[in-house]
């Protein structure tokens, strides 16, 4: 992995646990094109890294982000938009197979708040604040915020927080789906590596493909999707883990995981 980084910071802070931190507090982690750049190319390294099982992305107590860099995009042509490749960035994002979880605190806004959502799962701590607050610059949220807040929150919901700027609190994100966990602010970090530590000690290919199949279920209808479930499930029959988990219940032993 590349290690001349600047906007990020990547650690492995537990076993099988890839860790990147956002890095640039004092724009409260707005995410420039470089910033997005050594992100996708950290979580690829991760991805690739047979050693790796899960990946937390967090910001600081402060921010998860406070969103795309406002500065980068004010004096912006449409075609400066479509030439920058942000939205090739977003689809790479898209293609990570291993689980991804945001432990969030602080500000998470605008594409911040699109980069949490587009993680797996999201820690959050007492203080973070949701929101899609583009409408106070003339524009709608542009990674895909209309498209997933709504359907996590439901329709209503959404239009408050992408017509009206809404902000929800990290009791509202818990209750409305938005996130898996709240932690106090002290520990949400924490929380979020445990729970990547206890996913990545799980057979890796079922979590993938886990991943995958929930994944689809945004973008299929039922049947599709269930035909799409059934496929995968029948894949992992071909898989040795099928096979030693399988065994290890009947031999009522622990399995032992090989990733193939
Ligand atoms: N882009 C660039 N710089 C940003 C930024 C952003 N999104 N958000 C904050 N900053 C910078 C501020 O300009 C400031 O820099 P200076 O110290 O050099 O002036 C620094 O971060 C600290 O910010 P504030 O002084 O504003 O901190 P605050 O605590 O008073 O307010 C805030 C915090 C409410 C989050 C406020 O900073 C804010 O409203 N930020 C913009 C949020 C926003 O509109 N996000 C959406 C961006 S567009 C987008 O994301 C499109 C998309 O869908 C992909």
């Amino acid at each position: 992995m590349a290690t001349e980084f600047q906007d990020i910071l990547v650690e492995r802070p537990l076993d099988h646990v890839g860790l990147i931190r956002l890095n640039r507090p004092q724009a409260l982690n707005a995410l420039r094109a470089r910033l997005m750049e050594e992100l996708v190319s950290a979580l690829q390294s991760f991805d690739h890294d047979p050693a790796i099982g899960a990946i937390v992305i967090t910001g600081n107590d402060k921010a998860f982000s406070a969103g795309a860099d406002i500065t980068e995009m004010a004096d912006a042509t449409v075609t400066d938009m479509l030439n920058r490749g942000m939205i090739e960035r977003w689809r790479q994002l898209r293609a990570i197979r291993k689980p991804i979880i945001a432990a969030v605190s602080g500000h998470c806004l605008g594409g911040g708040c699109e980069l949490a959502l587009g993680c797996d799962m999201i820690v959050a701590s007492e203080t973070a604040k949701f929101g899609q607050p583009e409408i106070n610059i003339g524009v709608i949220p542009g990674a895909g915020g209309t498209q997933r807040l709504t359907k996590v929150v439901g329709k209503s919901l959404a239009m408050e927080v992408v017509l009206n700027d809404r902000r929800l609190t990290a009791e509202e994100a818990l209750r409305y789906g938005l996130a898996s966990r709240v932690a106090p602010l002290e520990n949400y970090l924490n929380e979020a590596l445990t729970l990547a530590s206890q996913i990545a000690a799980r057979a890796p290919l079922g979590v993938q493909m886990g991943k995958e199949a929930i994944n689809k279920s945004f973008e299929m209808g039922l049947t599709d999707g269930m035909a799409y479930e059934e496929k995968l499930f029948y894949i992992l029959f071909a898989s040795e883990d099928q096979k030693e988990g399988m065994r290890a219940f009947v031999e009522k032993r622990k399995p032992v995981w090989q990733g193939k």
